[in-house]
């Protein structure tokens, strides 16, 4: 484990630059602004490490312009319809930073915060405790949410995210890990093979907010229940693929209780390189990195086209706090937030 500067962020908090290095060599740094994965170095089939998650060299790329690279989103991540919500009789106004509706936080969301971190040692690994306070009020959301998300990079090659989060007022939360994936390390990811454990999803209007009806997946473009390459039906003539302007899109996970449970699998058979997704939350946004569109250079001055990256955010449904049907997404003092997802990496 090894801590560095990694530049100033621009409310004038020094940002540091945390490695992770397990027994085999794999890799991941995280910084505290965003409590952001930089960087993600697992082996390909012949043993060779490259980095699977896209991103920037340096501070300056994240702050100036990043569509959620690599970072942790809150207080609520995905839309909630026109930046309103009302709660215990009571209606919240957000920012409105998506179209007509908020999206992943507001304006200055958990992406952009300078987040405390404590490094750790585990039996099974090593990894990065992130804590931040949300104020009560910030971002509009009522209450002071205490937030803690737990990176530990395990032996085994995986990465598991563990999130707790405790308020002293009610309020909506949903928190998740918005990495961008290509397994290739370079090109698009319209030839990665994709598998996801989910029967139906939530259907959304023009805005991307759920209509509130259930779609089954069976004989669409979203039947992920077997493997199929991302880029096999992606271009389809269906209003879902026209509306999120290709894969953008919360998959309700089958799951019979809130245990870790396999949501999806992704898989590049040119790298050879695997990742299985695991949850504790109700559903998964796939979204296809359909908003790249050439405009913004990464690493190594790396320009991001089109379906160059890929996420797979594991989730409460968008727009919950307005859709009653919906697996609830209120935290309420006195109880304690409890969720996890693990990435796990292998070649085959
Ligand atoms: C999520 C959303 C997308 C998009 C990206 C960030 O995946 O669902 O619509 O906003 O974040 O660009």
């Amino acid at each position: 484990m090894a801590r560095e500067p990694f530049g100033t962020a621009p409310d004038g908090q020094g940002v540091e630059l945390i490695t992770l290095t397990n027994a085999n060599g794999v890799e991941l740094r995280a910084m505290t602004y965003g409590a952001i994965i930089v960087s993600l170095k697992v082996p390909d089939r012949n043993g060779v490490l490259g980095d699977v998650v896209l991103g920037y060299d340096s501070l300056a790329g994240y702050v100036k312009s990043s569509p959620y690279f690599g970072a942790i989103v809150g207080r609520y991540g995905n839309r909630i319809a026109k930046g309103k919500f009302t709660l215990d009789g009571q209606t919240y106004t957000l920012a409105v930073n998506n179209g007509p509706n908020s999206l992943h936080g507001g304006l200055r969301g958990f992406d952009k915060v300078v987040w405390h971190a404590d490094t750790m040692r585990t039996a099974d690994g090593v990894g990065i405790r992130f804590h931040y306070v949300s104020k009560d009020g910030e971002e509009g959301y009522p209450g002071t949410l205490s937030v803690t998300v737990t990176y530990t990079l395990t032996d085994a090659n995986d990465v598991q995210i563990a999130y707790e989060a405790t308020t002293d007022k009610a309020t909506p939360v949903n928190l998740t890990q918005h990495a961008y994936f290509n397994l290739a390390g370079s090109g698009d990811i319209l030839g990665h093979e994709l598998q996801i454990n989910a029967g139906v999803i939530t259907p959304v209007d023009s805005t991307l907010i759920p209509d509130g009806s259930l779609m089954p997946v069976q004989g669409t473009p979203f039947d992920f229940t077997t493997p199929h390459r991302i880029g096999e039906r992606i271009g389809a003539d269906h209003e879902q693929l026209r509306f999120g302007g290709g894969y953008d899109h919360n998959f309700v996970l089958i799951r019979s209780d809130t245990t870790l449970k396999h949501a999806a699998v992704l898989r590049d058979s040119a790298s050879g390189r695997v990742l299985g997704v695991f949850t504790t939350e109700p559903g998964v946004q796939f979204y296809s990195g359909n908003f790249l569109d050439g405009t913004l250079s990464g690493k190594n001055g790396t320009v991001y086209q089109h379906r160059t990256g890929l996420c797979l955010e594991t989730q409460h449904y968008p727009d919950s706090p307005n859709q009653p049907q919906f697996p609830s997404t209120i935290l309420r003092p006195g109880e304690t937030l409890r969720s996890q997802t693990v990435w796990k990496f292998r070649a085959e």
